[in-house]
């Protein structure tokens, strides 16, 4: 059975590195059966979680907005690819609202609706990756899917990119962008 594949795209800017991979990343995937689905947060109507902790006492969350359809969306999905640049050491600020609203699965009543689902970290950024501080942005994923028990399967840190597009002047890029998509 194809492989049901979730792209969470947490790129604030339109037409960026982050939008530029992913669609090298789905085209290069055309050929295969994999279904993909991706979500782009900014185009969402996405709340802050407010902590009222619904989601531990019964399974469901009090906010309803375009989350609820992609907790669905995450429910079927057979892998989830976190794509987001960095921003300040971390993700970004719809990023970020997108992973506290993911505290609905930290619940014991629906835990087993995400656990074992394998997880890929794709993330443009400027500054050249070999620095601790990449390594604090590595952390922050690598503790979320502990929580969540998810399997890390891939990192793509894209370094030494800022400019809009500029990640499709790296051959090297689109070539890691292909063999994923390919591997989809
Ligand atoms: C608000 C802001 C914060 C950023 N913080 C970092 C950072 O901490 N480390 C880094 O390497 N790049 C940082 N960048 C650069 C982006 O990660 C980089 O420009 C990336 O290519 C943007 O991806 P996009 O084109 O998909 O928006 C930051 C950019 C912005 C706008």
């Amino acid at each position: 059975m194809a492989e049901n594949i979730l792209i969470i795209n947490g790129a604030a800017r339109k037409n960026g590195n982050t939008d530029m991979i992913i669609q090298k990343i789905i085209e290069s995937s055309l050929n295969k059966d994999a279904k993909i689905n991706l979500v782009i947060l900014r185009n969402k109507k996405i709340s802050d979680c407010i902590g009222c902790h619904l989601c531990h006492r019964k399974d469901q969350c009090s906010i309803n907005d375009d989350m609820i359809e992609i907790f669905n969306s995450i429910n079927k999905s057979d892998m989830i690819i976190f794509a987001s640049p960095i921003y300040w050491w971390g993700v970004t600020g719809i990023m970020k609202i997108f992973i506290d609203r993911l505290y609905f699965y930290h619940s014991s009543n629906n835990k087993s609706l995400i656990s074992g689902k394998k997880a890929v970290v794709v993330a443009p950024m400027n500054m050249k990756q070999d620095n601790y501080k990449t390594q604090l942005f590595i952390n922050f994923y690598d503790i979320l899917f502990d929580n969540l028990e998810l399997v890390k399967c891939n990192t793509f840190l894209f370094d030494n990119v800022n400019e809009k597009g500029e990640i499709l002047n790296n051959p090297d890029y689109i070539k890691q962008a292909h063999i994923f998509g390919k591997s989809l």
